[in-house]
């Protein structure tokens, strides 16, 4: 039976996560048998955004794809640098002018695979409706890939959910990040559309999303702004790995995975 490994990663966050990806990715791709690594790049820099140095070092660690969300602008060259490759893609429901793309295509092992970006609009920006958004790109791209991923970047766990039963069966791996908080709820939905809600992060595990503790304490105990610190100490890479059955063409497990 022949297999296609997808590895899915949360929001990299600050630079001691890019150097964890760095030192560990190649070898967990690896010894699991991975064919395609995608994973969230918003939170790389040091005070959020990603640019195009970070965004380099990612792809030749072993992420095959970037994806983003709201924080993908903080950067001043990302803009430029996000029309300038195919491998780093934004949310697909900004308005048309928007630098970059929101989906992208990838040959792996002979077969193409369209990945999409999107973001939700429940306690987000009020961004393009993200249902139809993807809908369009499907109906542009159809006949012209063998497999489907959808990225969504979204607060709401419900949104997320109904996104993927709406697409069930229509695209074969979806996902979720942005609250950086892993969800335990992988699993193949009745249309046969792998599955799970959120990654988490890759970033430091003593942390509130990746942010020194106290200071988001601090934060939500006085209610003053405060200035974000990425928290030191251990960094750990949390995603999960969808396998693919390339016979049948269907999604055969999803497992979280942490390294
Ligand atoms: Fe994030
Ligand atoms: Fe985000």
């Amino acid at each position: 039976m022949s297999l296609s490994r997808i590895l899915t990663i949360g929001d990299i966050v600050g630079p001691q996560a890019v150097e964890h990806l760095n030192r560990h990715l190649w070898d967990f791709r690896r010894l699991n048998d991975i064919n395609l690594t995608i994973a969230n790049g918003e939170n790389a820099c040091t005070g959020n955004g990603l640019d195009a140095q970070t965004s380099n070092l990612l792809l030749s660690s072993g992420v095959d794809i970037i994806t983003s969300g709201n924080h993908i602008w903080h950067k001043r060259d990302i803009r430029e640098y996000l029309d300038s490759t195919d491998a780093v893609i934004r949310p697909a429901n900004y308005r048309t002018t928007t630098p970059g793309s929101g989906y992208t295509k990838i040959n792996v092992d002979g077969y193409k695979y369209l990945v999409i970006n999107v973001m939700g609009v429940v306690y987000m920006d009020p961004l393009d409706n993200p249902f139809y958004t993807v809908d369009r790109i499907l109906n542009h791209e159809s006949g012209h890939y063998d497999f489907s991923v959808l990225y969504i970047h979204d607060e709401a766990t419900s949104e997320k959910l109904a996104m993927a039963h709406y697409f069930d069966g229509r695209i074969d791996i979806m996902f979720g990040t942005h609250t950086h908080v892993t969800t335990a709820d992988e699993r193949i939905l009745p249309r046969g559309s792998g599955y799970i809600t959120d990654l988490g992060m890759c970033g430091p595990v003593d942390s509130v999303l990746g942010i020194r503790s106290e200071i988001i304490i601090e934060k939500l105990t006085t209610n003053m702004p405060v200035r974000f610190e990425i928290a030191e100490g251990p960094v750990e890479a949390c995603g999960a790995v969808f396998t693919l059955d390339m016979e049948s063409k269907r999604i055969t497990s999803i497992q979280r995975v942490k390294f």
